[in-house]
Order: C-alpha cells, then sequence, then structure tokens
C-alpha cells in the first residue's frame, strides 16, 4: 500500500469486536509514535498504555460524547504532553497521536483519536475530561492531556475517501485569493 493509498483508507473507527490486540501490534503503534517529528527534537509526549477493561470503561465516561467507543477498544494509549518543554506541544502531541493513527491503519486495525484536552467532563461539577483522565492514569499535574487513541480490531467498514471529492477549493495557488 502506498502512503496515499493508507491515507485514503485510514478512516476513524469507532466499533471494534472483542478480538484482543497483540502487544507486537500496540509495540509498533507506540515505536511510530516515538519516531514522531518534535519541534527541536524535544520530544514532550509520553504515552500511558491502558488495557485494564475497568480503565477503559472509566475512560469512555470522561466525556458526553465522543468517548464511548472506549468501551469496546481494547487497547488505548493515553498522550501526554509537557507544556513547559514547547510552545508547540500541541503540535507535537498531535503528531504523535496520528502517527498511532496512521501505524493502526497500516496494521488494519481499527483507531480513533478521542479529544480530552479543552473538553468538559461528562458529570456535571467533575471539572475537566482531562483532570478526570488524570486521576485514572496517575498522570503528573505538569502534564497535560492532549487525547486518548482508541485501538480495537474493526467492526464496521468504512469507504477510503474519494480522491475526486477531496476539498480542492481549499488549495491556493500562489495567493489565497
Ligand atoms: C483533533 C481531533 C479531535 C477529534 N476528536 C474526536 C473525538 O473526541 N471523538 C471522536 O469520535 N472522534 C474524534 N475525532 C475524529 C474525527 O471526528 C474524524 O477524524 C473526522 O470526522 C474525519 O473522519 P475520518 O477520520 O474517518 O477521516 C477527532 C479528530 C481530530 C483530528
Amino acid at each position: 500500500m502506498t502512503f496515499l493509498e493508507l491515507s485514503q483508507t485510514r478512516r476513524s473507527i469507532r466499533k471494534y469486536t472483542t478480538e484482543p490486540v497483540s502487544d507486537e501490534a500496540v509495540q509498533q503503534i507506540l515505536q511510530a509514535a516515538l519516531m514522531s517529528p518534535a519541534s527541536k527534537r524535544c520530544n514532550p509526549w509520553e504515552f500511558v498504555v491502558v488495557r485494564r477493561r475497568e480503565v477503559l470503561n472509566q475512560l469512555a465516561d470522561c466525556r458526553t460524547y465522543g468517548s464511548t467507543m472506549l468501551q469496546e477498544a481494547a487497547v488505548a494509549i493515553v498522550v501526554c504532553v509537557d507544556p513547559s518543554l514547547t510552545d508547540t506541544w500541541q503540535c507535537d502531541g498531535a503528531i504523535a497521536a496520528h502517527q498511532m493513527l496512521l501505524e493502526a491503519a497500516d496494521i488494519g486495525l481499527g483507531a480513533c483519536w478521542v479529544q480530552v484536552f479543552g473538553r468538559a467532563a461528562k458529570s456535571e461539577g467533575t471539572g475537566s475530561a482531562e483532570d478526570l483522565v488524570k486521576t485514572l492514569c496517575q498522570i503528573p499535574d505538569n502534564m497535560n492531556v492532549l487525547c486518548i487513541i482508541s485501538i480495537g480490531h474493526k467492526n464496521e467498514e468504512r469507504k477510503p475517501r474519494d480522491l475526486e471529492k477531496l476539498q480542492y477549493e481549499k488549495i491556493h495557488i500562489e495567493h489565497y485569493k
């Protein structure tokens, strides 16, 4: 598969079978993250791998919408970033997260980004989704939790992107207008 084909076929997958994801697959996904480019090579990210069903279910409940697929996921990888290391921490974390999405797709697994940073917690009065995730995964206060990558064997098929239907109008040659 070429990189363009991988880009076409990678879709957010939110339904998973109960089949376990191997340690080898998780290792490959993490290796892809650890090879991410980062500003000044400061590599401000840390990754928490969660497999315990009980914790996955609690993570699924961290937001009202957008995180429920974690109930079915075999693995979650929490992307934490240290904002004191670089002002590009969100970019660096996002690149690492996307590397994992691409690697998961390349090895035939389903994956989806779950936004945590800046999102409210599900239950009123419990603060942010980030605070909840930090407590559940014992993440130190100085770290920001950008997102969670939910991973599992696919239980839904999604169409690849149609190259003819891309938003080519967003491309501007030489000048914006
Ligand atoms: C920064 C970012 C935040 C996202 N947050 C969520 C989320 O919280 N829950 C979710 O189900 N999908 C989330 N997604 C996935 C997007 O909904 C998805 O990428 C988009 O709809 C395009 O679909 P595709 O990934 O299948 O191409 C997020 C994606 C990005 C890049």
